[in-house]
């Protein structure tokens, strides 16, 4: 396993650690995400937890938790979650995150709005002092109409790429919908962009999750840090 595995499997071990017995708990997506899954599955088994249900934030999630034996729910059953640990693309200091790297941004964020305390799991290459440093922000909009979408996001001042698959077809997310990956280079005002973002017709969700995380969990090689900010 290389170092940013470990980190990641670390930084998702730990935050499966907070999960305690009787919660409802919201299951991310990625690479980072998937050790907190595993490790819930793992304490589910020996006993260590018992009596959770959980709701996955992707197809590929599903089925891990599906071949785990992790209990699931639906949002009919659950108004609320207690805890969602999930992974990131980017975090700033204020615990804001750029999400969708894995193209599951927008089942991932309607999970974290019912969530009370939404934790994000990174290794330190995903620390940055302001989003949009490193990393474009993935816009999930419907098919018809797409180019328009693309022409909007460009006249916000971003370089535009559609996101392909490995196959260099398009990518379609969970929901049928494609991916605009936009560059807006460093994002200074997050809420004015994410404002315009969802005032546009034919833009599903972007992968902005402003104010929504509550914890960060970095696992570096010199350590765990834990950051605690707001619980909604
Ligand atoms: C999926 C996501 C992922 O959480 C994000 O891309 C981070 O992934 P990884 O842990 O594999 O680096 O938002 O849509």
């Amino acid at each position: 396993m290389d170092q940013q595995t470990a980190l990641k499997k670390k930084a998702g071990e730990f935050a499966a650690d907070l999960v305690e017995s009787g919660m409802r708990v919201g299951l991310g997506t990625g690479s980072t995400a998937i050790w907190a899954v595993r490790r819930i599955g793992e304490k589910l088994k020996s006993g260590e937890l018992t009596d959770i249900v959980a709701i996955p934030t992707s197809i590929r999630t599903t089925e891990e938790a599906e071949s785990l034996g992790i209990p699931l729910a639906s949002f009919d059953e659950l108004k609320e979650l207690d805890i969602t640990i999930d992974g990131a693309d980017e975090v700033d200091g204020r615990l804001n995150v750029i999400k969708g790297g894995g193209g599951a941004l927008l089942r991932e964020k309607i999970v974290a709005q019912i969530t009370k305390r939404l934790v994000i799991i990174v290794d330190p290459s995903k620390q940055v002092n302001l989003l949009g440093e490193t990393w474009a922000v993935p816009i999930e909009v419907v098919h018809f109409g797409w180019e328009s979408q693309k022409h909007f996001l460009e006249s916000l001042g971003a370089t535009v790429e559609m996101r392909l698959g490995e196959d260099g077809e398009p990518f379609f997310t969970d929901g049928g919908n494609l991916i605009l990956d936009a560059n807006f280079g460093r994002i200074y005002n997050i809420l004015a962009l994410e404002t315009k973002l969802q005032q546009r017709a034919g833009i599903v969700e972007s992968g902005l999750f402003f104010e929504m995380a509550s914890d960060l969990i970095v696992a570096s090689p010199d350590g765990m840090q834990h950051i605690q900010g707001r619980i909604a």
